[in-house]
C-alpha cells in the first residue's frame, strides 16, 4: 500500500531565518554580477552530462508529496492537459499521470538524456492505459517555441480568444504548466523570464502555472563555498549545473511580468534532522501558483 504523505509547509518562520543569515553573513550586500553566457552554455552541457551519467535512474525518486501540494493535478474524472517543463527524469510527470486516468501530460526538457530517461521510466513505473498519455519532447523555451501542436500560431495570436476552434487545429493549449525545481537550473534572470513568457503564450486562459524551486537561504545555498558563487543568489555546482534561489519577491516579479496573476506564493519552510549526525538542516523552498487571466 502507498505510504500516505501529508503536505505541510511551516516549521519555522523564514523572516526569523533571514534574520538570523543576514546578521551572521553580509549575503544582503554581496554586488550584483552578471551572468555570463559562458556559464549558460556550460550548464546546458552539464545537465547532458547529468543525465547521461544517471541514465540507469538511479536517482530517480517520484515527487509523491506533488498532489498533496497541488490537488489540482489529481481531478480524477476531468480530462486536461498539463505540460511539464524541465522534465528531468519525470519524477514529477510520472506521480500526475498515475494518479489520474485523464490527464495528457506532456514533459520537455533542453536534455536529450533527460527525454529519455523520463520515457524509460514511464515504461517501468506506468500501465498501458498512463503510458498512452505521456508525450516527450526535447525544447528549451527560454531561447525557443514550444511545438506547435500544443498551441498553434492562430491560437496564440488570438490569445485562444475562441474556445471552440481550439481543437480543430491544434491540443488547445495546457490546462496547467508545472516548473518544478526547472527555474532554478536556468542561468539568468532574463532567460527565466524568457521561459516563462513562451510557457504563458501555450497557457489557455485561466489555466495555472505551478511552481516549486530552491528558496533564498535555504541550507544547500548556505554550505555553497564563496568561490561557487557566480551571480547574486546563484551557484554553480561542481557538476557544472546551476542553482538559483528564489525570494518571493523575485517570483512574483518573474511570474506577473510576464503576465500572470498570483494566486499563491509562499516559501516552505521544513526542519529536517539528518538521521546518522543529529543535524538539524533548515530546508526553504518557495510554492506558488499563479493563473493566465481568463479572457473570456
Ligand atoms: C532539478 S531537475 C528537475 C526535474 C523535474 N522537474 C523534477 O521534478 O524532478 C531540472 C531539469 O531542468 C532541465 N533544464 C534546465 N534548463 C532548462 C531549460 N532552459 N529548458 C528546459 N529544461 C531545462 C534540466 O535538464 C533538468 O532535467
Amino acid at each position: 500500500m502507498e505510504e500516505e504523505v501529508a503536505y505541510y509547509s511551516k516549521d519555522f518562520d523564514w523572516n526569523d531565518l533571514r534574520e538570523e543569515v543576514e546578521s551572521a553573513q553580509d549575503l544582503a550586500r554581496v554586488e550584483e554580477k552578471m551572468i555570463s553566457s559562458e556559464h549558460a552554455c556550460t550548464a546546458a552541457l552539464a545537465w547532458e552530462k547529468f543525465h547521461s551519467r544517471h541514465s540507469q535512474g538511479i536517482f530517480f525518486k517520484e515527487r509523491r508529496y506533488l498532489l498533496k501540494e497541488f490537488p489540482e493535478l489529481g481531478r480524477s474524472n476531468q480530462d486536461f492537459t498539463v505540460l511539464e517543463v524541465g522534465c528531468g527524469a519525470g519524477s514529477s510527470a510520472i506521480p500526475i499521470l498515475r494518479a489520474t486516468t485523464t490527464a495528457r501530460v506532456y514533459a520537455c526538457d533542453l536534455s536529450e538524456a533527460a527525454v529519455s530517461l523520463t520515457n524509460k521510466m514511464g515504461e517501468k513505473a506506468l500501465n498501458e492505459q498512463a503510458k498512452s498519455r505521456l508525450r516527450t519532447f526535447v525544447c528549451d523555451p527560454s531561447c525557443e517555441a514550444l511545438p506547435a501542436w500544443l498551441a498553434c500560431d492562430a491560437c496564440r495570436a488570438s490569445d485562444f480568444g475562441i474556445k471552440s476552434s481550439l481543437v480543430s487545429c491544434c491540443e488547445g493549449g495546457a490546462d496547467f504548466i508545472t516548473l518544478i525545481f526547472a527555474l532554478s537550473a536556468l542561468a539568468d534572470l532574463d532567460q527565466m523570464s524568457n521561459l516563462l513568457k513562451e510557457c504563458c503564450s501555450v497557457l489557455r486562459p485561466g489555466g495555472m502555472l505551478l511552481f516549486r524551486d530552491y528558496g533564498l537561504y535555504d541550507m544547500t545555498m548556505l554550505r555553497f563555498p564563496a568561490d561557487q558563487k557566480v551571480a547574486a543568489n546563484c551557484y554553480r555546482r561542481l557538476d557544472g549545473t546551476l542553482s538559483y534561489f528564489f525570494s518571493c519577491e523575485a517570483v512574483r516579479d518573474l511570474f506577473t511580468g510576464a503576465g500572470l496573476l498570483e494566486i499563491e506564493l509562499e516559501y516552505c519552510c521544513i526542519k529536517l534532522v539528518n538521521h546518522k549526525t543529529k543535524v538539524p538542516m533548515k530546508r526553504v523552498w518557495v510554492h506558488a501558483k499563479f493563473m493566465k487571466p481568463d479572457h473570456t
